[in-house]
């Protein structure tokens, strides 16, 4: 091995994790292991003690740790180059945003890469801008969450009373723009207080409300989460997206779908083809460079994009290495991994379903491919959320090799969200540990 790894490899386990709570700013979640190295869906702490990463490190490594077929790619090219100007054409940049075309919906055949995903949804915001000029007005949902940027925080339910209290994005308000929020097709816990079967879809009512009567001029354009991620896993009910397409087109308000952790991880390339709804605008992040940074926006064809005048302009927005990354990914996704995501994912509803039988407080479980939540209540009739258990059964799965995520305002919904090469025999480890936690934690 290469000395200077060897070296940081082998730092002092205690003093690393000391120093480090002194000299890193926050960014971190106490109480997660200090992970040295990881393979396929497993990770390894200091005292190479195996987990199953169910979070995919933000949701982002959709091909696991340390996959020999991704990197045999990725190593070639470095040796030739990596980063590029974006001012220069490469035939990586070209491919790529080709690939990507061919793969999206509809007419968004116009692709500009960026550096993240906070950054691709500001850039999907100055399109929106440039396509309603006199317009300053967006609107996203309930509970979203878009990024933690200065543009686009105030989207973000982190800036809100959601969890009951203020959380961290409300001190930036004085820099933040204000969104204006519309409720969210929460069926389980519906904002409004309605039934799914009898609501007569009043949450996109109340879209078509606002865009009436609250806001000054006509908006700049609407941000959704197809599915809502930090929010809880919120499947967005298909006919409330052909809804919310239907209102956005009638009033020329730009709709745009934040993929950033939709891509892929649905069983299929974008949420728009698993709903059935085309968006004006895509953008897209996490998962897209399989584990190196890289994001995305892609416009419809009748929008008009970004000029070479400076007015979308990153160092790092033309990062040839993330973009061959890229992809590899997306044809290892047409060979078998989007497959492979569809079924993993059939597979554990059908394990959770069996739980769910003996343990009624798991209240909902909400699944599309590897895109997981698992809503934890008191009981299924008041359906209290259960914060404190949900902690405590990640707690217990993690002693028992498995790290769970967390989401949800009130932090009460487990994420389960592998990578997406996740096989049956780890699905099967990951539902054993699952219900062992839940006994432990529920009924012992
Ligand atoms: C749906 C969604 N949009 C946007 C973002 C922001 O992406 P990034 O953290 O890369 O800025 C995230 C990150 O978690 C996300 O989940």
């Amino acid at each position: 091995m290469d000395k200077l790894l060897e070296e940081i490899y082998s730092m002092d386990k205690t003093a690393m994790e000391e120093a480090s709570r002194r000299v890193m700013l926050g960014g971190g979640t106490r109480g997660m292991p200090t992970i040295v190295r990881g393979k396929g869906v497993r990770v390894f702490d200091v005292d190479d003690k195996s987990y199953i990463d169910c979070t995919s490190q933000s949701w982002a490594l959709y091909l696991g740790f340390a996959n020999s077929e991704l990197n045999s790619t990725v190593c070639d090219h470095i040796s030739n180059m990596s980063h590029v100007h974006q001012g220069f054409d490469t035939p990586m940049r070209y491919y790529l945003a080709k690939l990507l075309t061919d793969i999206a919906p509809g007419d968004l055949n116009r692709v500009s890469f960026t550096v993240g995903g906070g950054p691709a949804i500001e850039g999907a915001m100055k399109v929106c801008i440039k396509n309603t000029q006199l317009s300053r007005e967006f609107l996203c949902l309930y509970d979203s969450y878009h990024g933690t940027t200065l543009g686009i925080m105030g989207a973000s339910w982190v800036s809100t009373r959601s969890s009951g209290k203020l959380a961290g994005g409300s001190r930036f308000l004085p820099l933040t723009r204000p969104f204006i929020r519309v409720p969210n097709a929460y069926c389980y816990r519906c904002p409004l207080g309605l039934e799914r079967k009898n609501c007569d879809l009043a949450c996109a009512k109340m879209l078509e409300i606002t865009l009436n009567k609250g806001v000054a001029g006509n908006a700049a354009g609407l941000i959704v989460e197809p599915i809502q991620a930090s929010a809880g896993q919120i499947i967005l009910p298909k006919e409330y997206l052909a809804e919310v397409r239907r209102i956005c087109t009638k009033y020329g308000v730009p709709l745009v779908f934040d993929e950033i952790q939709t891509y892929c991880r649905i069983g299929e390339f974008f949420a728009a083809q698993y709903f059935d709804v085309t968006p004006d605008i895509i953008a897209m992040g996490k998962g897209l460079g399989a584990g190196l940074p890289i994001a995305a926006v892609i416009i419809s064809d009748k929008l008009e994009g970004f000029e070479a005048n400076g007015e979308e302009l990153h160092t790092f927005a033309n990062n040839s290495l993330a973009q061959v990354s890229a992809i590899k990914q997306i044809k290892m996704m047409q060979e078998w991994v989007l497959d492979n995501c569809r079924k993993q994912g059939a597979y554990l509803r059908q394990g959770l379903e069996k739980l769910q039988l003996d343990f009624p407080e798991i209240g909902d479980i909400r699944q599309a491919g590897l895109h997981i939540g698992v809503e934890m209540v008191k009981d299924p009739v008041s359906k209290a959320p259960a914060p404190e258990e949900t902690a405590a059964i990640r707690k217990t799965a993690m002693k028992n090799g498995v790290i769970f995520g967390k989401s949800g305002p009130v932090n009460h919904i487990i994420k389960i969200k592998p990578p997406l090469i996740v096989s049956r025999e780890e699905c099967d480890e990951i539902l054993d540990v699952f219900g062992k936690a839940l006994k432990t934690v529920l009924r012992d």
